[in-house]
């Protein structure tokens, strides 16, 4: 029933996380609430920044794509791995930085990114500014050169590979707004125009195919076409460059059914499809980033909200509906997605009643899960909603003027708030 490490039942019959008992902290802080095992957060870095260390002669680095999950104490946790972050917007740049995350170890990403906020990235001196089209290159070329400083880029390239995952988080594919496109020759158009462009240093190529990815193979290819290119950049340019950011997009196990390989071994198949390319075209295996985001904090989270109705419909559904929804969870709502739950206080007793869990926003698609086996329940029991920690918290809203849950961090059966809930009057704290 149960698809991550961190949880367990005790002898109350009680779901728990990382031996604290979510019943006890759905007490304690209330619900909706986001609860989040901080072991399996760092064992996931952990085997991530193993791999690297396995594979690549030349070393590289684990930028966790913090869009995944932004927080201070979460970025205080990678940084204690010894890993980087990829940061999208000036909002999570900010907040690395406030959380003393080491500014060399941030990768910028981005399809937009202001003027302003390249700023905070020069000034900052972020590690990696990844530059995804013509308009930033030049802003980006002509700002680092006033300042008399050189902005170390990659570019973001679109290797035209299809990831086979749901359309709305698939980036690799030629029709994409993201990045130069390989096929049609932009790319290296690209890379000649920045290495010849004032305020610029060249460093190496970046490529993101997608999210939620089982198959190793799109990634393989992905390698491939990347060092092709660079292989390509050294024949055309004359420089061979030793950097290759390989982006994240590794799957997590949402239902039983998702068939996840350990990351350990995703990795290898990659490296070894990356090698005997780099291998037969003579080119230097590179330093090699990659930014997993899901697959670090997705089964470190979940979800709990207190069942306030039960609604038989009889010979349509049962809906479960609970103190949170599409406020905190928009994943569903938006791609259909899978996720398992369970009655935290009945951990143990048969889930055999299938339901549709509903959130308490005003609108009808403000869905959980639909036809979901889940074990009998009504008013006042948990619901926990497992594989929360990734793009929950991230994407959540204030839609219906619903504040934010707060998120604890649990760790060697100790808990602790890393984000304190929001309250009605935070809410409406910018109101004039
Ligand atoms: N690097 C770049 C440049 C990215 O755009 C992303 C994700 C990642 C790394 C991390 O990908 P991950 O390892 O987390 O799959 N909101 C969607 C996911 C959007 C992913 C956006 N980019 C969801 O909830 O499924």
């Amino acid at each position: 029933m149960f698809v991550s490490d961190g949880l367990s039942v005790n002898e109350q019959g009680h779901l728990t996380i990382g031996g604290v008992d979510t019943v006890e902290l759905a007490k304690k802080y209330g619900t909706p609430l986001y609860v989040m095992d901080e072991m399996s957060i760092r064992s996931a870095l952990r085997e991530y920044k193993k791999s690297i260390d396995d594979n690549y002669e030349n070393g590289g680095m684990v930028a966790f794509a913090s869009k995944a999950c932004a927080f201070k104490a979460m970025y205080e946790i990678v940084k204690e791995e010894g890993c980087g972050a990829d940061v999208v917007s000036g909002g999570e740049l900010y907040t690395a930085i406030q959380a003393g995350f080491p500014a060399e170890r941030l990768y910028f990403h981005g399809n937009f990114k202001t003027e302003a906020e390249l700023a905070l990235a020069l000034d900052y001196g972020v590690g990696r500014i990844v530059v995804d089209n013509w308009e930033e290159m030049e802003t980006l070329s002509a700002m680092a050169a006033a300042r008399n400083v050189t902005a170390d880029i990659y570019l973001r390239i679109t290797p035209g590979v299809d990831a086979h995952t749901h359309s709305f988080v698939m980036t690799g594919q030629n029709d994409s707004k993201f990045g130069f496109t390989l096929e049609t020759g932009d790319a290296l158009a690209a890379a000649k125009r920045a290495a010849a462009m004032p305020g610029l240093a060249l460093k190496g190529m970046h490529c993101h195919i997608g999210s939620q990815i089982f198959d190793e193979a799109p990634f393989a290819h992905t390698a491939e076409l990347m060092i092709g290119f660079m292989a390509k950049v050294r024949e055309e340019m004359g420089i061979t460059l030793t950097e290759l950011n390989m982006g994240g997009g590794f799957g997590s196990r949402y239902v039983e059914s998702d068939a996840v390989m350990p990351y350990g071994e995703y990795m290898w198949r990659i490296a070894g499809a990356l090698k005997a390319v780099a291998a037969s075209l003579s080119f230097p295996v590179p330093y090699i980033v990659i930014e997993p985001g899901r697959s670090i904090v997705g089964n470190a989270g979940i979800t709990l909200y207190t069942v306030g109705s039960v609604k038989h419909i009889p010979g349509i559904r049962t809906f479960v509906i609970v103190d949170g929804g599409m406020t905190d969870n928009p994943r569903y709502a938006l791609y259909q997605s899978p996720y398992t739950a369970v009655i935290a206080n009945r951990a143990n007793a048969p889930a055999d009643q299938t339901v549709t869990i509903a959130g308490r926003c005003c609108e009808s698609g403000d869905l959980i899960q639909e036809h979901t086996k889940l074990q009998s329940c009504g008013r006042g029991d948990i619901l926990a909603v497992m594989t929360t920690g990734a793009y929950n918290y991230s994407m959540s809203s204030n839609y219906n003027r619903i504040p934010r849950p707060a998120i604890v961090m649990v760790k060697d059966g100790v808990d602790r708030v890393v984000v304190k809930a929001e309250t009605y009057a935070d809410v409406m704290r910018n109101d004039v």
